[in-house]
């Protein structure tokens, strides 16, 4: 007889919710609503994480409840931030130590242009400038020295490149473009260019590129077809995709995955945008952003046809009119 604690499990798909500041939950109960109506069934768990609860009692991501969020099968996250909070302490406190202690080392953001063709950032996201090392020298005296490095190590920079070199092989144009800035940055870029180099041979059929990160800004705006998938280091990466977003429909359309390959941890997913509290509670925030970085869930979930349904109802709907007219545009083009 089946076990019907195992069926359960697999129908449905735990997922830990933190809806987080300003519009973060306004547009993740848009995104839920969506993922509803596309008929797939969520086992959700809302936490109150964010510079909200930072607010109230001082704290950020509790260990016990990171450990907690281990326990679920995928994370998604509207957006954290408050201006009453000093900058870093939301950043670091919870999204980085997320990001890094779930072990999430691809940052998936895909673009879409207005000519239909999509391109994809790869964003390494646990090392680089990100890693937080550096400090301060005689702080706050005119002699003070500050420094931050770009911890980049052989491990992290070929897990990366290989997962690059996987996505656009399953992709029908196969290319790949390394974006970093060798000129200058002649450790971590010599290291991240030999490691390319070395994984391209695994990859004959994979055509490649090289372009430095201020080319690359010029080419997103003037070329932005050229590209197919790109893989980058995790600063360059940041810049980038607020700069994709900008020329794909807006920075309310950019979703993201923070995706764990190896699946030893739930993945976390997130609109590129932040919590917007100029427009908070106004009920105009587009959550085609979020509805999106849903549907990226979906898919690494293994529901395959619902995310595909979902991102082919976004790129129909419209982004005129608020909120609620743009999750009804949604759902009645699903
Ligand atoms: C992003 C954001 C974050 C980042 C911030 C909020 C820490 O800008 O997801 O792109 O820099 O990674
Ligand atoms: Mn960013």
């Amino acid at each position: 007889m089946a076990n019907p604690e195992l069926e359960c499990q697999t129908v449905s798909h735990r997922v830990a919710v933190i809806g987080g500041d300003g519009i973060g939950p306004e547009v993740v109960t848009v995104a839920l609503d969506v993922v509803a109506a596309a008929g797939v069934e969520l086992d959700t768990t809302d936490f109150h994480l964010g510079g909200a609860r930072y607010l109230e009692d001082g704290t950020v991501l509790p260990d016990e409840i990171l450990e907690e969020l281990r326990g679920f099968h995928a994370i998604l996250l509207g957006a954290v931030g408050n201006p009453e909070v000093p900058p870093g302490i939301i950043e670091r406190g919870l999204l980085l130590k997320a990001r890094f202690a779930l072990d999430t080392y691809i940052n998936l953001r895909p673009f879409e242009l207005d000519s239909g063709q999509e391109f994809l950032v790869i964003r390494e996201n646990t090392e680089g400038t990100y890693a937080g090392e550096g400090g301060f020298l005689k702080k706050g005296t005119p002699d003070e020295v500050a420094t931050q490095g770009s911890v980049n190590t052989r491990k992290g920079v070929e897990r990366c490149i290989r997962y690059g070199f996987e996505l656009a092989s399953s992709r029908p144009r196969k290319h790949l473009t390394l974006v970093h800035k060798t000129n200058v940055l002649t450790f971590s870029g010599d290291l991240w260019q030999r490691t390319f180099n070395e994984v391209a041979a695994d990859y004959p059929h994979v055509e490649t590129a090289y372009n430095h990160v201020d080319a690359a800004c010029i080419y997103f705006v003037e070329d932005p077809k050229r590209y197919d998938v790109i893989v980058t280091d995790n600063l360059f990466g940041d810049i980038l995709t607020d700069l994709g977003g900008a020329i794909s429909g807006g920075i309310g359309r950019a979703a993201s995955a923070n995706l764990n390959p190896d699946r030893t941890g739930p993945s976390l997913f997130e609109p590129v945008h932040g919590s917007a509290p100029d427009i908070t509670g106004k009920g105009i925030a587009n959550p085609v952003a979020a509805i999106l970085s849903a549907a990226m869930m979906l898919e690494f979930l293994g529901e395959d046809e619902a995310a595909a349904r979902i991102k082919r109802a976004c790129a129909m709907a419209s982004d005129d009119g608020d909120t609620a007219t743009m999750a009804a545009a949604v759902i009645a083009a699903l």
